[in-house]
């Protein structure tokens, strides 16, 4: 069984995040031995401070906060989730400070053609995206897709990317919401009637390719999924 670590970038608890991320660990089988959720907002990390250490430590040269715990348990993770809201057209604060301190999973060199990026560890990971939107245009979305597909690049070419965009989603639970709650919704936010349906297929096959992808990378091929 595959070694799943999700990290939850939303810090609304009953947010559209929240969902994605709950239709993908249900379609993995919830393997509580396998399976950690961590909300980057509620960690004690520090900013990444930019000293570069790293490329002689091997490691990040912060100390006392929790990178050591988690930075553990990404190196030991299978897959690593990345469920998000955009803000901006990009990561939310908290979950951007974690990335950074993915700098110290690597050493860089400066050449004269660019930067070159050594891992200090094997990676073969699956990297997953989950994320949602505010716009009905998910190009929003493009600089997150950028961003991860450089760091996925950097730590191993044996890395691969997955993602799944979730759109014009602005309150919470609004992916969930059935066909008579969204049509209500839409009648408050001056949305026309028809599109509140076609949404709502929208939203219900995003949920359900989320619990599909979940079962695919989880190693355990539920049938039912
Ligand atoms: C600070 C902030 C910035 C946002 N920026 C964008 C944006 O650039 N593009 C977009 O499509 N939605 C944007 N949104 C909307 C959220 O991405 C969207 O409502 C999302 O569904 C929220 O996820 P949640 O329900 O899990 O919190 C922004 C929301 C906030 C609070």
């Amino acid at each position: 069984m595959k070694k799943i670590l999700a990290f939850n970038g939303s810090p609304r608890s009953q947010g559209n995040t929240s969902y994605l991320l709950q239709h993908f660990l249900d379609g993995t089988g919830h393997h509580p031995e396998t399976l950690e959720v961590i909300h980057p907002h509620e960690l004690n990390l520090e900013y990444c401070h930019g000293c570069l250490r790293c490329n002689v430590l091997r490691r990040c040269s912060i100390s006392g906060d929790d990178w050591e715990q988690i930075s553990g348990r990404i190196l030991e993770a299978d897959v690593l989730v990345f469920a998000s809201p955009i803000y901006f057209h990009h990561l939310p604060g908290p979950l951007k400070i974690l990335l950074d301190r993915f700098r110290s999973f690597n050493h860089v060199q400066i050449t004269e053609s660019g930067l070159k990026h050594t891992p200090w560890h094997e990676w073969k990971k699956d990297f997953v995206l989950l994320l949602c939107m505010g716009s009905p245009d998910d190009s929003d979305a493009d600089p997150v897709i950028d961003l991860f597909r450089f760091v996925t690049s950097i730590l191993g070419s044996g890395n691969r990317l997955h993602v799944i965009k979730a759109t014009r989603l602005a309150v919470a639970k609004q992916v969930i919401k059935d066909r008579d709650e969204l049509r209500i919704l839409y009648e408050k936010l001056k949305l026309p009637a028809d599109l509140a349906e076609k949404d709502h297929q929208k939203n219900k096959s995003v949920l359900a390719e989320c619990k599909r992808l979940g079962n695919q990378l989880s190693g355990t091929h539920n049938q039912e999924v």
